[in-house]
């Protein structure tokens, strides 16, 4: 099965279905990391104002671009409003924080991080209460900051929208006020989303994997705390099984099964062999016979690791996306 190398957006504008990851990294080996990417090829860059290395990124990107606006124009950057901004009247102040930070004069796509927020505490994007728990903001609605966010459009610092961690619901009630033109949401091997990528594709929406590697660090992190166990994705048979078959990597296999599956893929290295690896995967095919094998291996929401159970206190935000958390 063919794979475009683009999402072709409703202007024409395209996104790379193949980006680089930037989440749980330091600003430093970011830099670092995101030169290698360039030089691999990589034109779609997915970053956010909570990660917190923003400014990493745009080191890299101003390099790369100098004083070649045709050079900006080949990339596609990604960031995302924090929890901390989902009110109206602070949209546009974490968005200029990231423009600045990113050096640049408008952004690809903005998207609504999370559905549900926390307080907004200038300095302070994860706020915490003496007990650990997240300081959430249990007034905020997604639609009144969505309104907004389509400002942010209107007055050309952004050229598309788009939203993350929303379920179906969320999705169709944004869609009923202007469509997003992106949907972020963790897929991989073991959660693959079957219900909600329908959803998406009816209302012609593109879907981009987080997580399509299956997040090891996050894993082993939620593991120590909580003993949710989730299996090394890299390490299943059938994965190994059909990386040898084609001397591929398995993390080329888990990525090409995600574009054959139908959503673009963001993977996350620092390591300038794998960066290179991750691009590397528009040159072999999974059969339906071994797409069929992969896909069930699939274990719905009990594979889903981004549960957000590291935020304690937003599974209580009346828009907490996960209806099954409590
Ligand atoms: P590293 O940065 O050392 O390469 P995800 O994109 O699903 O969040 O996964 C990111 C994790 O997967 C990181 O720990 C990253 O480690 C690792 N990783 C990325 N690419 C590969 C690869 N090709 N092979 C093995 N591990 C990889």
């Amino acid at each position: 099965m063919s794979v475009p190398e683009y999402f072709e957006l409703e202007n024409g504008d395209r996104m790379p279905r193949v980006g680089f990851g930037t989440w749980q990294t330091s600003e430093d080996v970011l830099e670092k990391a995101v030169d290698a990417a360039l030089n691999a090829g990589y034109r779609h860059f997915d970053s956010a104002r909570a990660y917190e290395n923003e400014k990493g990124l745009g080191r890299a990107l101003s390099r790369w671009i100098g004083d070649n606006e045709e050079k900006r124009k080949q990339l596609f950057i990604v960031t995302k409003l924090p929890p901390g901004g989902n009110r109206p009247d602070v949209v546009d102040e974490y968005f200029s924080g990231s423009l600045s930070d990113l050096g640049l004069s408008y952004i690809d796509m903005y998207l609504m991080h999370t559905p549900f927020s926390f307080e907004h505490i200038p300095g302070d994007l994860h706020p915490k209460n003496p007990d650990g728990s997240m300081k959430v903001d249990l007034t905020t609605d997604i639609v009144s900051t969505w309104k907004e966010m389509l400002k942010l459009k209107e007055s050309g610092r952004v050229k598309h929208l788009g939203v993350s961690n929303v379920n179906e619901e969320q999705l169709k009630r944004l869609t009923a006020i202007a469509k997003p033109e992106c949907l972020q949401v963790e897929v991989h091997i073991l959660c693959q989303q079957a219900p909600l990528l329908e959803a998406a594709k009816r209302l012609g929406i593109p879907v981009v994997a987080y997580s399509p590697l299956g997040s090891r660090a996050l894993a082993d992190l939620l593991a120590s705390k909580t003993g949710r166990v989730f299996p090394n994705q890299l390490e299943l048979p059938a994965v190994q099984k059909i990386a040898q078959k084609y001397s591929r990597t398995p993390a080329q296999v888990l990525l090409r099964y995600l574009l054959q599956h139908g959503v673009a893929v963001i993977p996350k290295s620092t390591d300038p062999t794998r960066i290179k690896q991750n691009i590397s995967v528009w040159d072999f095919e999974l059969s339906e016979s071994e797409m069929k094998e992969l896909r069930a291996l699939d274990r719905g929401e009990a594979g889903r690791i981004c549960d957000f159970g590291f935020f304690g206190g937003v599974e209580k935000h009346p828009e907490f996306p996960f209806k099954n958390r409590t």
